[in-house]
């Protein structure tokens, strides 16, 4: 059993390096036939690096649709049982590299995070689905949000994950790997430097403030406001917000 998981490791990597290269065919073809080209013309000249960005744009959604579709389908779990594994164990090894796969793609989509919103709305969201990410309508993702273990989180409609936090369906602890589905509810927030362990639920309309964070395994109950680490219920939802708050935060300063 541990030989058949190492084989399917080496595997996974003999494909993907091979994926790889034939990925960037269209760029490598590109950049020869610009070079070679000695009549290619004022407007060629000047929409190369269009011609480029859009061999690039093949080169991502090629690699995502047959990585994810066929590498990791036929050589890993696509999707990881919830459990804990023995990070030393073949088994473990195999889970970790499940959980690095979707890392190549995530890195190659960095490219579009200049165009924030295509990406926080279309690009990562709709793309990362081939990875088992399941997210409803209207999901805004940051350019900088970590999105861990994408098959085993789920994002409701309408809702937003702030900048450099992390949503994640998985936990390295001391030599295990803890795994386990995280569902982030409809109408939801997470803050702004925040974390999102594995295994965690947001009900729908609820709220996690900036630099808080959720423990493993813990239920946030919908309509409420949670903030700190570990967070604790701050308010609910739906209760009134002074109207004079933010005129009275600013005549405190
Ligand atoms: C959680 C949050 C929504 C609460 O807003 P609010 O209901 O208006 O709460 P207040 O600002 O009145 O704060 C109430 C109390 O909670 C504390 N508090 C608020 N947010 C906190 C946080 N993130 N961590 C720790 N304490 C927090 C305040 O210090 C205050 O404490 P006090 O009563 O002892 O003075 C807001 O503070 C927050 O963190 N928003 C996240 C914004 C964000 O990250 N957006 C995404 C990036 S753009």
């Amino acid at each position: 059993m541990s030989l058949v998981n190492d084989l399917r490791i080496v595997l996974y990597f003999a494909l993907t390096c091979i994926l790889l290269v034939v990925s960037f065919f269209p760029e490598g073809w590109l950049v020869y036939f610009l070079v070679t080209t000695s009549d290619l013309g004022l407007i060629h000249f000047l929409l190369s690096p269009l011609y480029l960005f859009l061999a690039y744009s093949f080169t991502v959604l090629f690699f995502g649709v047959f990585h994810s579709q066929i590498v990791v389908r036929l050589t890993l779990p696509f999707l990881i049982k919830p459990g804990i594994y023995p990070r030393y164990s073949s088994q473990g090894r195999l889970i970790a590299v499940r959980i690095a796969a979707d890392g190549i793609f995530k890195s190659m989509l960095k490219v579009y995070t200049a165009l924030p919103f295509v990406w926080g709305i279309f690009l990562f969201p709709q793309l990362m689905r081939l990875y088992g990410l399941k997210v409803g309508k209207n999901v805004y993702i940051t350019t900088r949000t970590y999105i861990e273990t994408a098959g085993l989180v789920e994002i409701g409609d309408n809702s937003f994950i702030g900048y450099n936090s992390v949503v994640t369906g998985h936990a390295n602890e001391g030599t295990s790997i803890v795994v386990s589905p995280t569902k982030v509810g409809k109408n939801c927030m997470v803050g702004t430097y925040s974390i999102v362990a594995c295994g965690v639920e947001f009900g729908d309309n609820s709220i996690l403030g900036a630099k808080s964070g959720v423990i493993k395994g813990q239920k946030i109950p919908p309509n409420e406001v949670w903030i700190g680490l570990p967070a604790k219920k701050l308010r609910n939802r739906k209760e009134k917000v002074s109207e004079n708050r933010w005129k009275d935060t600013q005549e405190k300063r």
